[in-house]
Parts: C-alpha cells; structure tokens; sequence
C-alpha cells in the first residue's frame, strides 16, 4: 500500500512525467520502442530524446540488416550499418528488434533477378540467414524472419522465393534462422493484417505453416502503417491479434507503427483525431498479455519515412519536425499511464514493477517483477526477483524475461 501510494504520487507529478518505456513496461508490456537509422544519429538533439530507455526500450534499424546492405554481392557480408545502431542500442540499455531477413524488397539484384533452381536459392537462403543471424547471436530480441509475404487478397506475394521454392521458403527461413540463434523469438511481419480480413487470415496461416512444418515460429508483427481516421476498430484490432495466438503464436507485437495524414497541413481537429487512433492502437496492445510492446516506424516527422513513398502524405509520428511531442504523444503517454497505474492498484506484484520501472533503483530484496517483466540482462540495473509463480530466464544476454 506504501509502494502504491508513493508510485502514483510519483507518476502524478507534473513536470516529472514518466516517460514511453517507463510507463510500457510499468503497464505489463516489454517495451516502447522505436525505429531509426544510422544518418540521424549523427542528430544530437535527435539522440538526445532516442537514447533515453525511459522513453524508448526498444531499437530497430531501419534499413541496416536488410539483404541489400548485408550481402549486396553473393557470399560477401558486410554488418557496419546494422552493427552501429545494435551497438547503439547496447549502450543505451535498449533491446533490438532485428528486421529483416527475408524479404522481396530492398533485396539485391542478383538474387532477385537470378535464374536459380530450387536447390540454389534454397542454398542462398540459408547462407545469407545462417551468416546474419549468426553474427547478431545473443544480440537480438527478436527476428522478422519472412517480411511481407502476402498481397492484400491474402494470396502469395511473387516474389523470386515463391516463384522457385513456393511458400515452403518460409518455413524455411523460420528453421536456419532458430538454429543460427536459438534463443531470439521469430517473427512473421507484414502490413495490413492489423484488422481482421483475408490478408489477417492468410497471415495466421503462416503461423500454422510454419508449425506445421515443425519449425519454430514465436511472433507475428503487425507493422500498422496507418492512415488518420481510418484505422480498424479496436475489436477488430484485437480480433486479428487473438487470431495469430489461436494460430500458435505465443506473442505479437505493433512493429512500425506510424499514422499518416494522406494530406498536408494536418488540421487541430487532425491532430486529435490521429490522437484518438493512437490511443485505439495501444489500448488493442494493453488489451492482450501476449502484445509484448509497440515500435513507432522512427519517433519524429523529421526522419519518418512516409512522404518519401506516399506523394503528399506525412506528420505520422508521436513528435513533430522539430521534435516537439504532438497531441498523439500526450494521447499513448496518457493511456499507458492509466493502464500502468490500473495494473498497480489490481495487482501489487505489478505496483511493485511500477515503482521499479520508476525508480529503477529499488533495492532487490523489496521487489518482485511481475510474469512478462524484465529480471536482468547486460546493463539491467532493475529487479531481478519474480513474483511468486514466475522465475527469471535468461533470453538472451541482454534480456532476462519472468516466466
Ligand atoms: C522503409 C525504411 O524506413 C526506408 O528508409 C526505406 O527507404 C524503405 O523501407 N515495411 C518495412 C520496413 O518492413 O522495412 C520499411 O522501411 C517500411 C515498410
């Protein structure tokens, strides 16, 4: 009762607001987290807000571990991109979400353009996995194994690893990429599966494909491209997510989350209304246990990738250009903090993560993280004690999970 008393009086302090990770984890999840990409970090102000793990948790590179830059010629890696943000992430006490592995676009000529056989290609999509994935070993919370393999009817996007090997390519990628790291948890990942429809119900398909095929799948990764005020319903939103658990995913997480305006100036009544679809998206990720955490695709209009690919389109992200908190920031901030206070009044193993995410240096004998929570890991200064029922394991060097 002390801890709960203490705890919101702490998050109730203006000017001493907790920030986006703080209150995630504070609220159940693993993380808040953010995209980025290795020409912004030479941004300081721009780092200044990324590098702080009250705020962001979670790291991906934007582009650095794609095929196109990890192995631009055959049987030639290079993992400077990607090795300087996961570095960065390191330092910073943020966990990575690795992206990506197999995926149609931003791939190489020569392997989208070979004529392979299937026993070729077969063999440069094990090699390119068993090298990448083996150089991140220990380094990654989690992989997007196969990206965007559907169209939007739920039928097989052509790409040149359908073309050749048919869908038995993503089991595939699943089984070398569990025994190059057999502690990083796999993801399918795609857009447009956010809501229930048919590319949602192909997208659990592949869940069960890939058991099927008996190899390991843990995740699915709703990117959540989105567009302001016309996102899914909440019920649909949850409806999706409960789909790829009944598939035999064990979590799921938003990956790439950004809301666009399809035009520009966004309006007051705008910024609100992307404040409201905001809201809906993590009150969809607060609702389920098994969505671990939400990924905005970058933190500021300033580097969101929207206006390049969408003509007119922009203003996507929780802080503006100028890297000021928009409307949409104080809008997840705020549900994130109701949920974290309403999981301390209902359960004090949570108040205790609360009062430790806040002050994460509580000492270990008047702490006990609830199931889910973080216990340890390199650079971890948090609890380390689980709640009754739970015990801590380690998932890889940088993240001990109470399970
Ligand atoms: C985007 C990057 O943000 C851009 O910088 C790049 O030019 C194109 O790719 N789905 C994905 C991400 O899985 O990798 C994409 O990232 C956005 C859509």
């Amino acid at each position: 009762m002390h801890i709960l008393t203490s705890t919101t009086a702490l998050l109730a302090i203006p000017g001493a607001a907790a920030q986006l990770n703080q209150l995630a984890k504070a609220a159940g999840k693993l993380y808040f987290g953010s995209a980025t990409d290795n020409n912004e970090l030479s941004d300081s102000a721009y780092v200044k807000i990324l590098k702080d793990s009250n705020m962001f948790g979670q790291i991906t590179p934007g582009n650095g571990q794609k095929w196109q830059y990890t192995e631009s010629s055959q049987g030639s890696f290079s993992y400077d991109s990607g090795d300087e943000i996961v570095n960065f992430a390191k330092t910073n006490n943020q966990i990575v979400r690795c992206h990506t592995l197999v995926w149609y676009s931003q791939l190489p000529s020569w392997v989208s353009d070979g004529s392979w056989s299937t026993s070729q290609l077969t063999s440069v999509v094990n090699t390119h996995i068993a090298n990448e994935v083996g150089h991140y070993k220990g380094k990654c919370y989690s992989w997007d194994v196969v990206n965007e393999a559907l169209n939007e009817d739920g039928t097989y996007r052509d790409n040149v690893f359908y073309k050749v090997l048919g869908e038995s390519y993503i089991p595939l990628a699943f089984k070398v990429a569990a025994a190059a790291d057999s502690s990083a948890k796999l993801y399918y990942n795609d857009y447009n599966i956010e809501g229930t429809g048919s590319k949602q119900a192909a997208a659990a398909k592949i869940v069960k494909l890939v058991k099927d095929a008996g190899a390991k799948i843990d995740g699915v990764g709703m990117q959540a491209h989105l567009i302001v005020g016309s996102i899914p319903s909440q019920s649909s939103l949850e409806s999706a997510i409960k789909s790829y658990l009944s598939a035999g995913a064990t979590e799921v997480a938003y990956t790439e989350l950004d809301i666009r305006f399809s035009s520009l100036p966004a309006s007051d009544s705008g910024l609100k209304q992307q404040a409201d679809d905001y809201t809906t998206v993590t009150k969809a990720c607060l609702a389920n246990k098994a969505c671990v955490g939400i990924t905005i695709w970058d933190y500021t209009d300033k580097y969101s990738w929207i206006p390049s690919v969408f003509n007119g389109a922009g203003a996507a992200l929780l802080w503006d250009e100028n890297l000021k908190q928009k409307p949409a920031y104080t809008a997840v901030s705020s549900v994130l903090k109701a949920a974290a206070t309403k999981s301390a009044v209902s359960d004090t193993a949570t108040v205790t993560t609360l009062s430790t995410a806040i002050k994460p240096t509580a000492t270990a004998d008047a702490c006990a993280v609830a199931k889910y929570g973080q216990c340890g890991g390199k650079g971890f200064s948090g609890c380390t004690a689980c709640a009754a029922g739970a015990s801590c394991a380690a998932t890889n060097d940088y993240y001990s999970q109470c399970v």
